[in-house]
């Protein structure tokens, strides 16, 4: 399974790139207005810190703008990929987008259905939003499920992309269900590192070695 970064915050970005974790990147406008800088700004610096897949949201929702803007970025680097909500006018600009070679990601997914269509629509990822499904009592997992089923059952190319990941276990359940992509969030890709035998077992090993003759 791809690791992609869900940060706008390049230190976070450098840092877990700098372990071998980040084979791509995600933004959205939340993750953006976090950093206080413009989106086009942290999008260059982030594609100088990693060559792999960069997701860059549109701000607008009406077809022609939306194509202004995945024009746009598409122009900034060859790594950008455009991401386009699921609503009609963007299942029109991921079409669009197949036809022109511009690589898209659909956000903000959450149904089987939703996903088939981004599919049909050419779409390279596509982002269920699994933590925002768990956050209504819904199992945001069960999605991937589905998801995963279906793009097998019809051979789509179109890759899952296991989003708004709040867990080392939606991780590891993504990983067992064979999602392509999770994409995480710093905090979280920490507490995948950490395991207190780790600690443990570490410290036992430096006072052991305080023992050894020198
Ligand atoms: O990539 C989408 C993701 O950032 C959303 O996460 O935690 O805001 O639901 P969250």
């Amino acid at each position: 399974m791809k690791f992609f970064i869900d940060t706008g915050d390049v230190a976070e970005i450098r840092e877990a790139h700098s372990m071998g974790l980040v084979d791509g990147v995600t933004t959205n406008p939340s993750l953006i207005a976090k950093t206080g800088r413009k989106y086009k700004d942290v999008v260059v610096e982030i594609c100088e810190i990693v060559n792999g897949p960069i997701s860059a949201e549109v701000l607008s929702t009406t077809y022609d703008e939306m194509m202004g803007e995945a024009r746009e970025w598409h122009k900034l680097h060859k790594n950008i990929v455009v991401k386009l909500p699921l609503i009609p006018d963007g299942l029109k600009a991921v079409r669009t987008c197949a036809q022109e070679g511009i690589h898209t990601n659909v956000t903000l997914c959450f149904s089987p259905n939703q996903a088939l269509l981004a599919a049909k629509a050419g779409a390279s990822y596509i982002s269920p939003f699994i933590g925002r499904l768990d956050d209504i009592s819904e199992t945001g997992m069960e999605l991937i499920e589905k998801i995963v089923t279906i793009y097998e059952n019809y051979s789509y190319t179109t890759e899952v992309l296991v989003a708004s990941v709040r867990n080392p276990t939606h991780v590891s359940d993504a990983a067992q269900l064979g999602a392509d992509i999770c994409t995480i969030p710093f905090p979280v890709m920490q507490q995948l590192i950490k395991h207190p035998l780790t600690d443990i077992g570490l410290k036992k090993f430096i006072d052991d070695s305080k023992k050894i003759p020198r």
